[in-house]
């Protein structure tokens, strides 16, 4: 994510989490405008990184409290992924039903503000034929009363020189026709580690390549990592799935258990000598730089780590972004 100098366009970020998609925004030259967060210790992990940022946490940061007409004028992209429990495969899926839904908000503000363009961002079951009815009704249909949208698009976090498997959809939409005609989806940066041609492209990493771990003969992307803020009760376990427990062994990678620090973690071997991950482990497997200063307990940093995207995946549709509006200017 080489960063990119002053763009001059301004973001606004609600459900900023841990500030994976607002780092991302800013490497592609964006003058930050202010984060929302609902979670304390998530808006802190974004005030430690970026003192000098306008952030609004707890209360302040409760998006279904906030009268969005201030930001009108001060705003260019307005991106955000509202919480993903209602959509994800790891949950009860009810959409609408589900009382964290929190595309209307999305929505409001963005209409509330009118910037030139908005980033919305979610899991990829959102793209899944079970929401599509949802998806028009409460994102496609209100959104284009004012915006031309782009062509729903899953990335893969993995096509991006990020070592995980993990799709993301991406709603873009531009007030400008013109500048919506312009935009381009990124292309994939890299190839996947083990995938058979490289179309000239970098390859990217294997998990095992990017925590510097010994060659074992065999290395791959790691499984999607889940949001511990999801599971049981304070769980350090990152595991999301059966399939994801045999990839991990595979791997020769613990995903129970991970320790707050790389130290611990090399203190305390797993049982069956796979390698344990930290918090720094998880959140390189995630895409951040190293020393991204999560703030709270083990199970609250995890949680940040596992709901965001990861940053260069954020970076490459900022720059996208940032590119439709630059020929637009
Ligand atoms: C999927 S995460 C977003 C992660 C973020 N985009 C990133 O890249 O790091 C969704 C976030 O929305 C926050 N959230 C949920 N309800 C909210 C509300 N009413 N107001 C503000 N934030 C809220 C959650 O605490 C969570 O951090």
């Amino acid at each position: 994510m080489p960063a990119i100098s002053s763009t001059g366009l301004r973001s606004l970020s609600l459900f900023s989490g841990g500030g994976g998609l607002d780092l991302g925004f800013e490497r592609a030259g964006f003058d930050h405008v202010a984060s929302y967060e609902i979670m304390e210790d998530a808006a802190a992990t974004i005030v430690k990184a970026r003192p000098d940022w306008q952030v609004f946490g707890g209360e302040d940061g409760d998006v279904r409290n906030v009268d969005w007409k201030k930001w009108r004028r001060k705003v260019d992209v307005l991106h955000g992924g509202p919480p993903c429990q209602p959509f994800s495969h790891a949950g009860r899926q009810r959409g609408a039903l589900d009382p964290r839904d929190m595309w209307p908000q999305f929505v409001r503000a963005t209409l509330e503000i009118m910037p030139a363009a908005f980033v919305g961002e979610n899991v990829s079951a959102l793209a899944d034929s079970k929401f599509s009815e949802y998806v028009t009704a409460n994102i496609l249909a209100p959104l284009s009363e004012r915006y031309t949208i782009a062509p729903v698009t899953v990335l893969h976090a993995g096509d991006f020189g990020v070592p995980q498997v993990r799709r993301r959809v991406f709603f873009v939409g531009f007030r400008s026709k013109v500048t919506a005609r312009r935009y381009r989806s990124p292309e994939p940066t890299h190839c996947r580690p083990n995938s058979p041609s490289g179309d000239g492209r970098r390859r990217g990493l294997g998990v095992r390549a990017a925590l510097g771990l010994p060659d074992i003969g065999f290395d791959d992307l790691s499984p999607t990592i889940r949001s511990t803020l999801n599971g049981p009760r304070n769980t350090t376990s990152i595991l999301n799935s059966v399939s994801a427990k045999k990839k991990f062994e595979q791997l020769a990678i613990w995903p129970n258990g991970v320790a707050m620090t790389r130290e611990m973690a090399h203190r305390f071997v797993a049982q069956n000598g796979h390698f344990r991950l930290s918090v720094p482990d998880v959140a390189l497997i995630q895409g951040f730089p190293d020393g991204w200063p999560f703030v709270g307990a083990t199970y609250m940093m995890l949680g940040q780590i596992g709901n965001a995207v990861p940053p260069p995946l954020g970076y490459q549709v900022a720059r996208a972004v940032a590119a439709a509006l630059a020929k637009a200017a």
